[in-house]
This record gives structure tokens, C-alpha cells and sequence, in this order.
């Protein structure tokens, strides 16, 4: 049995779990800083720094105490080392790091993203390689072929603003709170999602690759147009019309994505797989294609996806020394490839 000590601190959380042989999950704790966030209507990197400082500690000696294990019985520390912001990383690297010189055991370093989609393994255990995933977060939306651990090939990915960043930044100018995509998707149970035929960027019709700037400056020059003009905004209708362009579009690459590689599996990932009516979309699909989800806890920012991931990287002994560093736009798995 295998039991990694996970760190997570790339955004607005500080997380910590311990994970058995990647897949069991003995605790995880997640210290959330949305409520400071939510007065700026957005995550304030220099608060978010701070306090994953006041915060890691503690949630470090909590996520020990509920897994029931001691230090000496963890086989390895993991941290997210990239992508985010680069001082609240440092955080957990650096206390990732130091935990790993004194406890004298392995240090795993794992991308966020990788993180994101192996979530999927700690509630699914008949989940097994390779499959497609969807991997749509607030820094990122992609089609990524995951061979094995460590081997993943992209098949398309963000041109420019993420799926959740849209939904972030839409839901801000309707006055709605941050984070925007459960404010956009509650808002929308009220409203009509053919009432706006907001614009789709379906790009060339062989990529797979997603892009939401175009969508949001539409969005955005029709709430202006229609302030200037005194007209009334329902914001129901346009956020429901909003989520339906945004779900479309990604449920639609998703599917053609599988059938094209020929599997039968499609593994959501980030945290927009936390949006209800993707999940319904994607699993209405005519092509028997099965779709599997983390839960809610799973799929926004956690640590236990950390140690999940760091399983694959411990068993082919892919340790960090300690030059290992904070990266805040690690490229997308630059560091694997496919074989
Ligand atoms: O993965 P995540 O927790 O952090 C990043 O790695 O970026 O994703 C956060 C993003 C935010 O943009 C948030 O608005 C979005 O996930 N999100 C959702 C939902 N819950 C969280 N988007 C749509 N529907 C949701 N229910
Ligand atoms: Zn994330």
C-alpha cells in the first residue's frame, strides 16, 4: 500500500489529503478562500499568497490526523508544482519541499491538469486507460487522449479564454457572484436557453481546439447596447443562453473527439465538470458513450486529484529534487508524452 501526502495551493484553495495506492482516499481537506474572494469579484493573487500561508499548517496536520496515519507511514509528499499563481504554488512547494527533506521520504511534483483528470480514479475504480478527457477549468478547456500516466496526447486545446474563465468573467458583468460558473448555471435554471443565440466558435471543422473570447465580448456588447438603451436584462434567460453555448460547443467536440479516437469513454475534468447541464448533455449522447465525472468535491480545486495523480508518477519512481520550483504557466504536459 502506497500512501501519498498530497499539497494543492495553485489558486484560491489550500488543500491537503492522503491517498492509498491513488485511488482510496483516507482524507482531504480543503480550506476554501471563496469568501475573501467574493468581495473583489475575483481571486486577488496577493490574498490568495497570504493565505494559503496562514492556512497550509494547519490543513496539512488536519488532512494527517483524519487519514489516521503518522508521518513515518507516508511513502511520498506530492505537490502541485504549475500551472497558477506562482506565489500562492510556492506555498505548497515549499512546504512540500521541506516536508519531504525532513521526513526523509520522495518528493512528487504534479500538474495541476494531470491532477484534474486522474480525480477520476478515486470513485471510479473500474476506470482504467486510455480514454478521452475533458479537461475544463478556469485557466484551461481541452480534449486531451490519456494513453496511461504520463502519456497524454492533446487533442485540442484553449485559443484564448478558458470555459470557466468565460463563465467567470460573463457572470461578473451580469452582477452575478464569483465564482461565476454555479452562479451562472443556478441563474440559468430560470431561464430560456434558445432565448439569445449567443455566438459558438466552432473554428476549422477538423480542431478540436475551444475558444470563449468571442462569446464573451458578444455577451458583453449586448448588456452594454441594452444598458445604453434602457432596456430590461433577464438575467435567467441570458445566463441559460450563455451556458447553452458554452455546453454545446464543448459537448460537441468531446463526442466527435471519441468517436474519431474510437473509444467508449469520455472522463470529465476541472472544475466546469462541475456544471449539471454539460454532464446531461454529454451523457445524452446517441453514440454509447460512456461519461464519468468526479464528484462536485472532486472536480473544483482539491489535493486528493494531487495524490491520485502522484500515484502513476511514484510508481515509475519520477521524483523532484529539490530545485523543484513554482511554475506558474507550465505548459500543458510538456513534461509526458505519448509513446
Ligand atoms: O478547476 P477549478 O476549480 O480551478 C482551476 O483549476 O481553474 O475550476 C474553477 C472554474 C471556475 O471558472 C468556476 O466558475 C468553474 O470552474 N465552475 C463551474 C461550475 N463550478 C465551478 N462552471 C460551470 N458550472 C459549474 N457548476
Ligand atoms: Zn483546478
Amino acid at each position: 500500500m502506497v500512501k501519498i501526502l498530497a499539497i494543492e495551493s495553485s489558486c484560491d484553495e489550500t488543500a491537503a489529503a492522503v491517498i492509498e495506492d491513488g485511488r482510496r482516499v483516507l482524507s482531504n481537506i480543503i480550506a476554501t478562500q471563496i469568501p475573501t474572494h467574493k468581495i473583489y469579484g475575483g481571486v486577488v493573487p496577493e490574498i490568495a499568497s497570504r493565505e494559503h500561508l496562514e492556512a497550509v499548517v494547519a490543513v496539512v496536520d488536519q488532512a494527517m490526523e483524519e487519514s489516521g496515519c503518522t508521518f513515518s507511514e507516508i511513502d511520498a509528499v506530492a505537490v502541485t508544482k504549475g500551472p497558477g499563481l506562482v506565489g500562492s504554488l510556492l506555498v505548497g512547494v515549499s512546504y512540500g519541499k521541506a516536508l519531504a527533506i525532513a521526513l526523509d521520504k520522495p518528493l512528487i511534483g504534479v500538474h495541476h491538469l494531470e491532477g484534474h483528470i486522474m480525480a477520476n480514479f478515486l470513485e471510479h475504480p473500474e476506470l482504467s486507460f486510455p480514454f478521452l478527457a475533458l479537461v475544463v477549468s478556469g485557466s484551461h478547456s481541452g480534449l486531451i487522449w490519456v494513453e496511461d500516466f504520463g502519456k497524454y496526447r492533446p487533442l485540442g486545446q484553449s485559443r484564448d479564454d478558458a470555459a470557466g474563465e468565460a463563465f467567470d468573467k460573463i457572470a461578473r458583468a451580469l452582477g452575478l457572484p464569483y465564482p461565476g460558473g454555479p452562479a451562472i448555471q443556478k441563474a440559468a435554471l430560470d431561464g430560456d436557453p434558445h432565448k439569445y443565440d449567443f455566438p459558438r466558435a466552432w473554428l476549422e471543422s477538423d480542431s478540436y481546439d475551444f475558444s470563449f473570447s468571442g462569446l464573451k465580448s458578444s455577451v458583453l456588447n449586448f448588456l452594454n447596447q441594452c444598458r445604453m438603451k434602457n432596456e430590461p436584462i433577464s438575467v435567467p434567460d441570458i445566463a441559460a443562453s450563455v451556458q447553452e453555448a458554452i455546453v454545446e460547443v464543448l459537448a460537441e467536440k468531446a463526442i466527435k473527439g471519441a468517436v474519431s479516437e474510437g473509444t467508449d469513454t469520455i472522463v470529465l475534468a476541472g472544475g466546469v465538470a462541475a456544471n449539471e447541464q454539460l454532464r446531461e448533455r454529454l451523457q445524452s449522447n446517441k453514440q454509447g458513450i460512456k461519461i464519468i465525472w468526479p464528484s462536485l468535491i472532486f472536480c473544483t480545486d482539491n489535493a486528493a486529484m494531487i495524490g491520485a495523480a502522484a500515484f502513476g508518477k511514484y510508481q515509475r519512481s519520477d521524483f523532484e529534487d529539490l530545485s523543484l520550483n513554482a511554475s506558474a504557466s507550465l505548459p500543458i504536459f510538456t513534461d509526458v508524452h505519448c509513446s
